[in-house]
């Protein structure tokens, strides 16, 4: 199930998303946690129940086995108690742990296909990706986070217990944790700006190397090798120098905390030793303290190491989400019905749009009768593409309506509006898959018989039987193993098979070479018959056969008609003729 809105904040959305069919899990998870998190408070306390032993004299009769077993069963049972919590803990993390990142990659992703065009145009892909893993890693960072916060405890509870004994050892404990937090705290700005620098400067790098790599073809036909390594040296330069920089302010982080927590240490014995000779301390009380001087010191170590990284997770996080779950501002009214489709009449009435601030499209009408076809010409910029995002429902218009069979297209659902239409762009893209996947895409049920006939139809089974594995071909990143006529046959053959009342071409021929062009024509024209179609092009010979030309000028109809009328008519539409014809009107 699909979700078309997320809560407002990231904590809401872990909330009702990451655990959601987990709850159990996590519940077990966080019992055997706690327990788990105990032994620091257990360990120091075992120690010195043991050694207490020796300062007592058994009853008469009793051997020193009778006498300290109650005491080593007692420990014995509670640590195995304690591993079988390891245990549950490791399992149930185990299974928690990939089932809800990817449950939260699940829904993000989810969410980001239901998006409107407007928040996919300004974004890239490969951004999005990492936000989604962002707010994954997220979640683990709560975990982590809870996981300093038991540590925290645990120094809480044994301090407490020291200074029940004795509080001198109390007050060094004291020193080291105030120094530790506050070293940090101070340390803390120029770590983050040290690695932030560094990580900054490490991306523009990858930017530039990708840039560089991705740019192989030029870089060869220039001989450029030599010139790219000159380019990327400075910018390699400059990533070394930060990550030194980062390095050594982390280093320092550490070293200092340790000579300090080294005195302590010494401090700490010699007073043991000083209250020892006064009577005042026990031997057992001297283990405890040692003891839980080292679990001490370790646990602030790991908070004040690990805390800073769990801020920044949980800051990307936060800044990921915030971007990924804006709101989708095109969306079905609740209930809407399917669009129907009888006849395929099209209506503009009075639309506005604006993208921004700019006015695209002003007061724009046009009515397309069932079945006809319409060539939209006119100078790029003109605002033919918007249209027809607007017609797909990819932007809502600001004004005015957009009618199909009578039924305003806000008021249908989205799916049924697309797939009553059927969309060849300038460069369509295909999914690094078979070229039957992509033919099919949307089609699921469709047959190899029908896919081989769609093929046909858009004369692209010659090309498709003559690669490598045929149908089964994987086409490439992107499609890159195609060339640009065979990606666009493959979009018409898509559109063969989707087999809409309702057809839309955007210079979907510009990118072709005469020959193939006029190959391709053909198919279209298949394609175009007893469909209302739209059809966008720069190329006006291709749209000598349309019904009705359109011509738009800043977002406005500035002359309509058919080819010869509009020729004979000696406005726009005729200069560009003649400019496309090289001076001649041919009829
Ligand atoms: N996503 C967008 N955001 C802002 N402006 C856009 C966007 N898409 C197109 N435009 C602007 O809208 C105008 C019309 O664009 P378009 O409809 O693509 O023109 P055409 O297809 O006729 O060349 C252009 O000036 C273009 O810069
Ligand atoms: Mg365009």
């Amino acid at each position: 199930m699909s979700e078309k809105t997320l809560p407002k904040s990231l904590w809401g959305f872990y909330f009702k998303y990451a655990a959601r069919n987990h709850w159990g899990l996590l519940v077990v998870w966080a019992l055997a946690f706690m327990c788990v998190m105990a032994e620091g408070v257990l360990f120091p306390n075992f120690q010195r129940m043991f050694i207490s032993l020796f300062e007592k004299t058994p009853a008469a009769g009793q051997n020193l086995v009778q006498f300290a077993l109650p005491t080593i069963l007692i420990i014995v049972s509670t640590l195995l108690l304690l591993d079988l919590c390891v245990i549950v803990r490791s399992i149930t993390r185990a299974r928690w742990q990939p089932r809800i990142e990817n449950q939260i990659s699940e829904v993000l992703t989810d969410y980001v296909q239901h998006q409107s065009m407007s928040f996919w145009s300004g974004r890239m892909a490969g951004k999005i990706n990492s936000q989604i893993n962002y707010v994954s890693a997220g979640f683990l960072a709560i975990v982590n986070f809870m996981e300093m916060a038991g540590a925290l405890a645990v120094i809480f509870v044994n301090v407490g217990l020291i200074l029940s004994i004795n509080a001198y050892v109390a007050i060094i404990f004291a020193f080291v944790f105030v120094f530790r937090i506050v070293y940090g705290g101070l340390l803390l700005r120029p770590m983050g700006s040290a690695s932030k620098n560094a990580s900054d400067s490490n991306s523009r790098l990858a930017g530039k190397i990708v840039d560089s790599l991705a740019n192989f073809s030029v870089v060869k036909l220039f001989s450029g090798a030599e010139s790219e390594r000159r380019y990327l040296k400075q910018a390699r330069g400059q990533s070394i120098a930060a990550r030194v920089h980062s390095y050594f302010v982390q280093r320092l982080f550490w070293a200092v905390p340790n000579l300090v927590w080294d005195i302590a240490f010494g401090a700490t014995m010699i007073l043991c030793v000083w209250l020892f000779m006064r009577g005042r301390l026990l031997v057992s009380e001297v283990v405890f303290t040692t003891s839980v001087f080292f679990s001490v010191m370790g646990t602030i170590s790991r908070i004040v190491d690990q805390v800073p990284a769990i801020v920044d997770m949980l800051g990307s996080a936060k800044k990921s989400y915030d971007e990924l779950a804006v709101p989708i501002d095109v969306t079905d009214a609740p209930n809407a019905p399917a669009l129907q489709v009888p006849h395929g009449k099209i209506e503009f009435k009075n639309v506005w749009f604006k993208y921004n601030k700019r006015w695209i499209l002003r007061d724009f009408n046009l009515t397309i009768e069932p079945g006809q076809s319409v060539g939209l010409v006119g100078a790029s910029g003109a605002g033919k593409t918007t249209l027809v995002n607007l017609l797909m429902r990819f932007y809502d218009p600001t004004r005015g309506e957009i009618l199909i069979d009578g039924q305003n297209i806000r008021d249908v659902s989205q799916d049924s509006l697309r797939r009553a239409i059927a969309f060849i762009p300038q460069e369509p893209t295909m999914f690094n898959r078979t070229i039957a996947e992509n033919i099919a895409y949307g089609c699921a049920d469709a047959t190899p018989d029908q896919i081989r006939a769609a093929a046909v139809r858009a004369a692209a089974d010659g090309f498709i039987r003559r690669s490598e594995n045929g149908y089964d071909t994987i086409v490439g990143d992107r499609g890159i193993k195609l060339s640009g006529g065979q990606r666009q046959r493959v979009a018409i053959a898509r559109a063969f098979l989707k087999n809409a009342p309702i057809l839309i071409l955007d210079e979907a021929t510009s990118a072709l070479d005469s020959e193939t062009e006029t190959a391709i024509q053909r198919s279209f024209e298949a394609l175009a018959h007893n469909r209302t179609t739209i059809a966008i092009a720069h190329r006006l010979s291709t749209l000598r056969n349309m019904n009705r030309i359109v011509v738009m000028r800043h977002g406005r109809i500035i002359e309509q008609g058919s080819h010869r009328r509009l020729v004979r008519r000696g406005g726009e539409y005729a200069r560009l003729w003649k400019m496309q014809s090289g001076g001649f009107i041919q009829e």
